[in-house]
């Protein structure tokens, strides 16, 4: 059976990174979120896409020159207002919140414009202390970062993040020492997916929003979809079990 993952959590309909947005996932019966994560200026984790602060929160300026107080002061509600007022979480409280239920939790390191010096190993250590080793998946478009996590927390799964076609991905994922990778959904054929699950690589292609796309990823039993519709997808999942 194939996996959904609620992308930023439900970002479809709910503010993207927010516990809002993640209580969402887990209400539809998602199996999983994905999250972003950036380091402030005192090196806490925060839960945000962008490396600023604009698109999806009050605040101005680099998340990397402000502190976890400040960033917390702000509304991260985006495009959604009717949520009202909705913090930007911290990693440690999205870790806190999911000692509640099961959901896998994808941590996507936003290192690829700034490298946040030590980032993998404040999230690895976090990953450590909640004993969340076997339910977060780590992954990274900065595959050297990716490497650095494997050496140091060869016992956490990492995911390959790429948005570029790549011939025989498992073989590249396989070099690095993964054993997932998550494409973007359009670099990906169905047979370069069933190849790589065959050659014990898990696919998780991102960001699939349309029916007739889960579908086909449904269809060839593609590990986990990574969607901003969880509810739908879960829908449609339902409906082609029934049959
Ligand atoms: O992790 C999958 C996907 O979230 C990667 O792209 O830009 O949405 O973080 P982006
Ligand atoms: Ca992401």
């Amino acid at each position: 059976m194939t996996n959904i993952f609620g992308h930023r959590g439900a970002a479809g309909t709910h503010p993207e990174n927010t516990m809002i947005s993640f209580m969402e996932a887990e209400r539809v019966l998602a199996d999983g979120i994905e999250l972003d994560v950036q380091l402030t200026r005192d090196g806490e984790i925060v839960v945000i896409h962008d490396e600023t602060l604009e698109r999806t929160t009050t605040g101005t300026g680099f998340v990397k020159d402000h502190t976890l107080k400040e960033i917390r002061s702000l509304d991260a509600s985006y495009k959604f207002p009717d949520y009202g007022v909705c913090k930007v979480p911290s990693l440690d409280e999205v870790f806190n919140w999911a000692l509640s239920n099961y959901l896998i939790i994808n941590v996507e390191l936003k290192n690829s414009v700034f490298p946040y010096d030590g980032l993998e190993e404040k999230v690895i250590q976090l990953v450590r202390t909640y004993h969340y080793e076997k339910r977060v998946i780590i992954s990274s478009f900065n595959h050297k970062s990716l490497v650095k996590c494997l050496k140091l927390a060869p016992e956490i799964e990492v995911g390959v993040l790429f948005h570029e076609k790549k011939k025989n991905p498992w073989e590249y994922a396989r070099k690095l020492g993964a054993n997932s990778i998550h494409p973007n959904y359009r670099v990906v054929s169905n047979s370069t997916i069933i190849k790589s699950q065959e050659n014990g690589i898990a696919v998780r292609p991102y960001t699939v929003n349309k029916s007739k796309e889960m579908e086909r990823l449904f269809s060839i039993n593609c590990a986990a979809i990574i969607t901003d519709y969880p509810e739908k997808a879960v829908a449609l999942r339902n409906k082609k079990s029934s049959r």
